[in-house]
């Protein structure tokens, strides 16, 4: 068992380079499996959720070639199965992407349902809407869904979501872009990912519009062929660097980032005192570590992302004054982490969908454990935060979606180091 061990009370200093987005590779990956042709896709951040995806499809028969720097050459042109490894499908979330994918080029797909981070519950009866709206028969038992032409065959269709789901609306999309006539999401998501989602199936020759509004629309085309993109530059992990320093205090230049992406993160950790400097395509930001309270409530983008909740509630228990969380989104989110930010002095009183924040200032070490993916991270910027040594357990969730941190961390000054027991 592996553990990452923390020597907190650093500042933060340097350079740190993001990688691209875990939430956009994990939806380009299953979406080549439309493409018949080589698709090459760069800045492919090198983390586990990504390497369980790249096994699934090769074992469905995809030449799969990892280059260095985050480039990925795919190859689904000769794919000899619609049904993808079960096991390896329930480590993670996102393997639900190859229901419409597979849907969408072979018109059937046996698929488990997805495993990933359990932070809630999150049910999949808008992916499944959308196929039923597509024309599919849909089956499911407790472990399965199988999809299969309707008595009227696959066609686009117009599908309005019940819930802003980003999952739904990418799965649909997919789904869509090789199927005859026109499909229009009503009340899509907006998130950046979902942006460049539809630039990759477009770079390979889908027809898709509206993708960044909440109205996206879908002509179905014959055939996808290769080429080439490159992933959007992840802007969780990019906010998960600039809440650390907001709250341990430091000088670092975040590069490799869309701005506008971060708007609404800069915003918040500006009003909690932190000095940020946007550039082009980098962000730099300047703190003392001595934050003001705020509030803040997670939306869908452009709103404050529900994968920042944790992290901004590390920056809140070191902040003066009481602060207020609200999450929108998955409501039993803070069950997560904020009994162990508990055990390292942090003052947090839960009602309903919101956090109460009591600032304390400091934080103390802890042996403590991450129950999912951004949770962990938030530990992690406890523990550079506290005074005296952290341990955290259960680092393969870390692992899930933040590509070389501790490298990256070092780098900046952090104390943090493996331990392998
Ligand atoms: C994705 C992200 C996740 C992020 C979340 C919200 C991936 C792999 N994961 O998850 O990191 O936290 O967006 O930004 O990209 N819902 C339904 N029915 C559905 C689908 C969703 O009721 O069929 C509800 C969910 O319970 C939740 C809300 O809609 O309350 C949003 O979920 P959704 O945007 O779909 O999240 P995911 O795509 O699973």
């Amino acid at each position: 068992m592996a553990r990452y061990e923390i020597n907190g009370g650093n500042r933060l200093e340097g350079t740190v380079t993001i990688s691209g987005a875990k939430n956009a590779a994990v939806a380009i990956l299953p979406a080549a499996l439309l493409v018949e042709g080589k698709c090459r896709v760069e800045n492919v951040p090198d983390i586990s959720d990504v390497r369980i995806l790249l096994d699934i499809l090769s074992d469905l028969g995809a030449q799969v070639e990892v280059e260095p720097d985050g480039v990925v050459v795919l190859d689904c042109t000769n794919i000899r199965s619609t049904h993808p490894n079960p096991e390896l499908v329930r480590q993670m979330r996102a393997s639900y992407y190859l229901m419409g994918a597979l849907l969408s080029r072979f018109h059937k797909a046996n698929v488990a349902l997805p495993g990933g981070c359990n932070f809630a519950s999150r049910p999949i009866d808008q992916h499944i809407k959308g196929f039923v709206a597509l024309g599919a028969d849909v089956e499911e038992t407790e472990d399965y869904v199988n999809l299969t032409p309707g008595p009227y065959g696959l066609q686009g269709n117009r599908v309005s979501l019940d819930v802003v789901s980003v999952g739904a609306t990418m799965n649909i999309i997919m789904a869509a872009c090789l199927l005859p006539g026109q499909t229009v999401i009503e009340n899509a998501a907006k998130e950046p990912h979902i942006v460049d989602l539809a630039n990759f199936l477009n770079t390979m020759g889908a027809h898709i519009s509206g993708a960044g509004t909440d109205t996206v629309k879908i002509r179905g085309v014959e055939k996808l062929v290769g080429g080439t993109y490159a992933i959007i530059p992840d802007q969780i992990e990019a906010g998960t660097y600039m809440a650390a320093v907001a709250a341990a205090g430091g000088n670092v230049l975040v590069q490799n980032v869309i701005p506008k992406h971060m708007d609404c993160i800069t915003s918040k950790l500006q009003e909690m005192g932190a000095r940020i400097i946007n550039y082009d395509d980098s962000i730099r930001i300047i703190s003392e570590g001595k934050l003001k309270h705020t509030t803040v409530k997670t939306r869908p983008y452009p709103g404050f992302p529900t994968d920042m909740q944790a992290q901004i509630c590390v920056c809140m228990t070191v902040a003066q004054g009481i602060s207020r969380l609200t999450e929108s989104v998955y409501e039993t989110r803070f069950f997560g982490y904020c009994t162990e930010l508990a055990s390292m002095g942090a003052d947090i009183l839960i009602n309903g969908k919101t956090a109460i924040v009591s600032g304390r200032g400091d934080l103390t070490g802890a042996d403590v454990r991450a129950h999912d993916l951004r949770a962990g991270a938030a530990l992690v910027i406890a523990g550079l935060v506290a005074k005296g040594i952290t341990r955290i357990d259960n680092i393969h969730f870390i692992e899930r979606g933040y590509e070389r941190m501790i490298e990256k961390l070092t780098s900046l000054g952090v104390d943090i180091k493996v331990i392998e027991e």
